[in-house]
């Protein structure tokens, strides 16, 4: 036997009262809360304050608590309501079938609690997805239908259920539900109401433990089996069971209906609709970024998401902004990704910052250090720079002070090597006007030395003469001070004269004249000092240096040697091996005579073109005299270039000058004015004879200036008052100093 039990909630088609839904009316004035369930539209209490469908009533239950809120005209409590269409809670009655004691195949139920009305709107269905049917019993099937069918095989739409057996009395256990006592099942979404319904079975035998059967629609996760449920469950009680909700009107229009008609339900701004997915129909809910009732006018409003960082995440600093929010990273932090999904990481992770402070403390010590280095070198070449005098040298007019910088500039940081000099390697420079230089190191002075050195710069810085080659500068900042020099592009006369073979330039008698009468006039310019005996002290081919027209230049005097001035002596060696006057070499008695013997040596050299010591050991100093005591001519050692007797005659004139020069006894040697007035005479005396002799217009120059020994007279007196004339102020500059 069939029997159609309890619940019986019918859906009511028809429309019980048409309220005026104006969206103005929504809230004021009506009631937002009853029985602590919060009541927003489109439910509402009382007329023009819900939708229609959505009328709720607030009553008192009779007992004297407080009032609770029912679906209007019925007893169903509601516990909660929600905009959102699953959200919202009801409870319902449980259905029962008891066995009688006495005729264990007899049921009775109790009709008196059935016959419940819901859903006259239409708008509510049952959840599928958070409700179950739970049934209980030891030998039932239970069933839910819904859903009346017009016309079908049966008259209900739906019919779902389980059955539940328990083979005795101690089969059923606490928290199973599953078949034994107890069984559940999923629903289908559709179900507008339920009836239970429940198969009878013979309980003969089994009415101790099991009186009654029992089913009901409740929460997914609510319900919990006992066994003693079985033998005494409240028949009174109401489980919870939640409702989906529709806008279900004028033939339960879809979203694409309902847009646009009049009556559409979403008229919040930020608002959406979407299908019902639990029977036709729609509802409205507010887009992303937004909150609240979307069918009430302005009734979405912004998330500020920053307040909810468990909803939305930012794993850096939040900012909400209407309908969204930004997320940054936190300053040197980054991301790679999106700071709303993954947290930020340091840009500098801690092994960078320490190697970054590392790196700038390393780089600050260094650049302290430089410093400390750069104030010592600083202090240094000021020190340098007073002890070589440089108060006194800055005076002088004819020489520039070059500081180290320049220098290194000048000589484009010693790159160029033209030579070993006395003191260091002599280097080619050049300076901004493109003028070429020779840069060499001067000897190291010391406080005792610093006024010899001084006034020997000052006495180069005067030598004034084209055979002279012309001091430009000095730098002191420097240890040892660096002299820059006027430029000899052809190298010093020892190279030209006895150079390598494949170097060795041919050498015309006219040009060997020139080469010995203009470095005389410059031993000559320099003995000419009026107040002051200069002495070379090193004549020899190396000393004679040769511009790129062969004129010769007289370097490397004085301060290499450093002979003190105004004395005779001289403590230092001087002098070169082959060229030392040997009084010099006995008493240490260095003359302007020593000049003139060294000269001697070098015009020696002139015609023979041999070194002072050729041919492994042989002596060009003593062969050559004995050549010349024998046979009164030193024909025998001429160089063999020399062909043409005529010229040979010149050179026999000149080797007996140069034993004049080389003479034992000092005053028997003519002084350099003398060798040099000499020489201009041969050499004019040879150009009268040559008919076809070509004279170029410096050379033409250079003989009339030089033209008589009167006017050589002249040009000595010029030279030396140029000499001695700025010398007397720079000399009482140093008797201040
Ligand atoms: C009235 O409500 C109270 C508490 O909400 C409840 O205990 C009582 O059973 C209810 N009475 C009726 C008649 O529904
Ligand atoms: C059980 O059945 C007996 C006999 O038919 C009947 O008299 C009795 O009223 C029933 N009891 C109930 C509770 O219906
Ligand atoms: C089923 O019930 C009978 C009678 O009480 C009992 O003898 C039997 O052992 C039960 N079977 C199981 C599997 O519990
Ligand atoms: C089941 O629902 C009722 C009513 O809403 C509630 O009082 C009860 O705590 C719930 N039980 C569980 C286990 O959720
Ligand atoms: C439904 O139809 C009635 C009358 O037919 C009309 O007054 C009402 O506005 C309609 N509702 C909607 C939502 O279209």
């Amino acid at each position: 036997m069939e029997l159609l039990l309890l619940v019986f909630l019918l859906l009511a088609a028809m429309s019980a009262a048409v309220e005026s839904i104006t969206s103005t009316a929504v809230k004021t004035g009506c009631q937002e809360r009853c029985g602590g369930v919060d009541i927003p539209y489109p439910f509402g209490i009382g007329p023009g304050c819900s939708r229609h469908g959505f009328e709720l009533s607030c009553v008192s239950n009779g007992s004297g608590a407080g009032p609770i809120a029912v679906l209007a005209g019925t007893s169903i409590q509601v516990t909660r309501l929600s905009v959102e269409p699953a959200e919202s809670q009801v409870m319902l009655p449980v259905g029962w079938q008891c066995y009688n004691t006495s005729q264990p195949t007899r049921t009775y139920p109790d009709w008196s609690r059935a016959k419940t009305e819901m859903n006259r709107g239409g708008v509510y269905r049952i959840s599928n997805t958070h409700n179950m049917l739970v049934v209980l019993g030891c030998n039932t099937v239970g069933y839910t239908e819904s859903l009346r069918s017009e016309g079908g095989a049966y008259s209900s739409t739906y019919y779902t259920g389980c059955m539940s057996y328990c083979n005795n009395s101690a089969s059923a256990q606490d928290g199973q539900c599953a078949g034994v006592g107890c069984c559940h099942v999923d629903i289908p979404p559709g179900l507008t109401d339920s009836s239970v319904n429940f198969r009878v079975y013979d309980h003969t035998g089994m009415v101790d433990y099991s009186p009654c059967d029992y089913a009901f629609l409740t929460d997914r996760t609510n319900y919990s089996f006992r066994r003693a449920d079985l033998i005494k469950m409240d028949k009174n009680r109401n489980v919870p069971v939640w409702l989906d909700w529709a806008i279900r009107e004028n033939g339960s229009m879809s979203c694409a209906e309902a847009k646009g008609k009049p009556g559409y339900a979403c008229v919040s701004v930020h608002s959406e609709c979407v299908d019902s997915t639990n029977g036709p129909g729609y509802n409205c809910k507010c887009t992303a970024g937004y909150e609240g009732n979307a069918y009430a006018p302005d009734g979405c409003t912004n998330i500020n998401e920053c307040d909810r960082p468990s909803d939305y995440p930012c794993h850096g600093i939040c900012q909400d902004t209407d309908g969204s929010y930004d997320c940054k990273c936190h300053r040197g932090y980054q991301n790679s990704g999106d700071p709303k999904e993954q947290p930020c990481s340091p840009k500098f992770p801690l092994a960078a910052q320490i190697a970054l402070g590392i790196t700038l403390g390393i780089s600050f010590l260094i650049v302290g250090l430089l410093f400390i280095l750069m104030m010592r070198q600083k202090r240094r070449m000021n020190e340098y720079f007073r002890k070589n005098g440089g108060s006194v040298l800055q005076k002088v007019e004819n020489i520039k002070i070059f500081t180290k910088d320049e220098l290194k500039k000048i000589t484009k940081n010693n790159s160029e090597v033209l030579g070993q000099g006395g003191f260091g390697k002599v280097y080619k420079g050049i300076l901004d006007d493109n003028t070429l230089v020779a840069v060499k190191a001067s000897i190291e002075v010391n406080d005792a030395r610093k006024e010899d050195f001084t006034n020997e710069v000052i006495i180069q810085s005067q030598m004034i003469h084209t055979n002279i080659i012309k001091l430009l500068g000095c730098c002191l900042e420097v240890d040892v001070p660096m002299l820059v020099y006027e430029f000899a592009a052809n190298g010093n006369l020892q190279d030209i004269l006895h150079g390598d073979n494949n170097r060795r330039v041919p050498l015309p008698l006219d040009l060997r004249m020139d080469i010995a009468v203009e470095a005389a006039e410059g031993l000559r310019y320099m003995h000419s000092s009026a107040n002051r005996t200069i002495r070379h002290g090193d004549v020899k081919p190396a000393n004679i240096l040769l511009n790129d027209k062969f004129k010769p230049k007289i370097s490397d005097f004085g301060t290499s040697k450093l002979l003190t001035v105004d004395k005779d002596f001289t403590m230092f060696v001087v002098g070169s091996m082959g060229y030392i006057d040997p009084v010099f070499h006995k008493t240490g008695r260095l003359t302007q005579k020593s000049d003139v013997y060294s000269f001697g040596v070098v015009l020696l050299e002139l015609i023979t073109r041999k070194p002072t010591i050729y041919d492994a050991n042989c002596s060009l100093l003593i062969d050559f005299q004995k050549a010349y005591e024998q046979e009164n001519s030193g024909r025998a050692m001429f160089d063999k270039d020399i062909t043409i007797e005529e010229e040979i005659f010149v050179l026999e004139e000149i080797g007996r000058l140069a034993m004049e020069c080389l003479k034992e006894k000092v005053e028997e040697r003519p002084d350099m004015k003398e060798v040099a007035e000499q020489l201009v005479i041969l050499r004019r005396s040879r150009k009268s004879r040559q008919g076809n002799y070509n004279i170029s217009p410096q050379q033409f120059e250079e003989m009339s200036t030089e033209g008589t020994p009167l006017s050589l007279e002249t040009a000595v007196s010029v030279s030396s008052s140029v000499l001695s004339a700025p010398s007397t102020p720079a000399n009482n500059d140093f008797s201040n100093a």
